[in-house]
């Protein structure tokens, strides 16, 4: 694998794959890679003829400055694994590479960023993701771009930017990978302590309890909600929100009338986490929901 840092030697690395017609996969990511991440890179390998990692802080989609300074940082150990996992181009850009003096464009999502996490992390945060995702687009310009169920927001709006863009690309979502006991993979958790770590299992117990009722038949909002809730206050953990939403709008739903997403995020000591499971109506009688405890590799 071969690591470019500047958008000139990213072309010129894609530069045959793009002659010979081969497609290119593009994984873009903040580093710190962990299963979750990797599960991306080798969905890539298995799809594409060449895979490119990108490797960003991006300081444009943080709201707050300490947060960005304590990204883990790791960039030997992430060239290794994405070798690993298959990557052939590590991109690796210095913040001016990606934004030189003068820099004065912004990519804005409208409607779907106004809620929960855009609402949770400020206007910027998506703002920031949309812009450095649209940029990273436009220098690889790969014909699949790789993103994660887990921040499942994000991908509602990369999809927008997609389609109101015209960027001639498909956008391939990857299921969430899970620790053992649950936890979705997240570069944060090693901010935890083992005290929080065990807290943090609350996130999986609020989606198997809300995964459970609408097993039984539930469908009301209202309950499946409060079931997740009750799951959390059990942990001693109190959720930033808990909501029921479209997948496709991330509007609220008022029931399970069809698939339905229930997102969350909580604050664990300094930690901020967040997670997502699929729901299903399914008639009573009929109790199987994805278990989202079920690391999915
Ligand atoms: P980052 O948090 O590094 O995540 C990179 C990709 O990995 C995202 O698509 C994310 O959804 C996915 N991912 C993270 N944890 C996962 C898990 N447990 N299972 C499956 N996929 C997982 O998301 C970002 O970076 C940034 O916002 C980025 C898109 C790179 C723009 O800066």
């Amino acid at each position: 694998m071969s690591t470019v840092r500047t958008v000139d030697d990213l072309r010129s690395a894609l530069a045959p794959a793009r002659r010979a017609r081969q497609t290119i996969g593009l994984v873009p990511t903040m580093g710190a890679l962990h299963e979750g991440h990797l599960s991306l890179i080798r969905r890539a390998r298995a799809e594409c003829d060449v895979v490119v990692v990108s490797l960003f802080v991006n300081p444009a989609q943080f709201d707050e400055r300490t947060d960005l300074d304590r990204y883990p940082r790791s960039e030997r150990r992430d060239v290794d694994l994405a070798t690993r996992a298959g990557a052939d181009v590590m991109f690796a850009p210095s913040a001016d590479e990606v934004y030189p003096p003068g820099f004065a464009t912004a990519v804005e999502v409208l409607g779907v960023t106004d809620r929960l996490e855009g609402a949770a992390r400020g206007s910027g945060h998506f703002r920031g993701v949309s812009t450095v995702v649209t940029k990273l687009l436009g220098m690889s310009m790969p014909d699949v771009a790789y993103f994660g169920q887990k921040d499942a927001q994000q991908v509602v709006v990369i999809r927008r930017l997609v389609a109101d863009l015209n960027l001639a690309l498909r956008i391939q979502v990857c299921p969430t990978v899970r620790e053992p006991d649950g936890l979705a993979m997240s570069s944060r958790n090693a901010r935890l302590s083992p005290e929080e770590r065990a807290r943090a299992l609350a996130l999986a117990d609020a989606l198997q309890a809300a995964c459970g009722r609408a097993g039984e038949g539930e469908r009301s909002a209202g309950a499946l909600v409060d079931a997740a809730r009750a799951a959390l206050s059990a942990r001693g953990v109190e959720p930033e929100y808990v909501e029921l939403v479209d997948p496709e709008t991330f509007e609220p739903c008022e029931g399970l009338a069809r698939e339905a997403l229930l997102v969350l995020a909580v604050r664990i000591g300094e930690t901020r986490l967040i997670d997502n499971a699929i729901l299903r109506p399914s008639a009573v009688g009929t109790p199987r929901q994805p278990d989202p405890r079920k690391a999915i590799v």
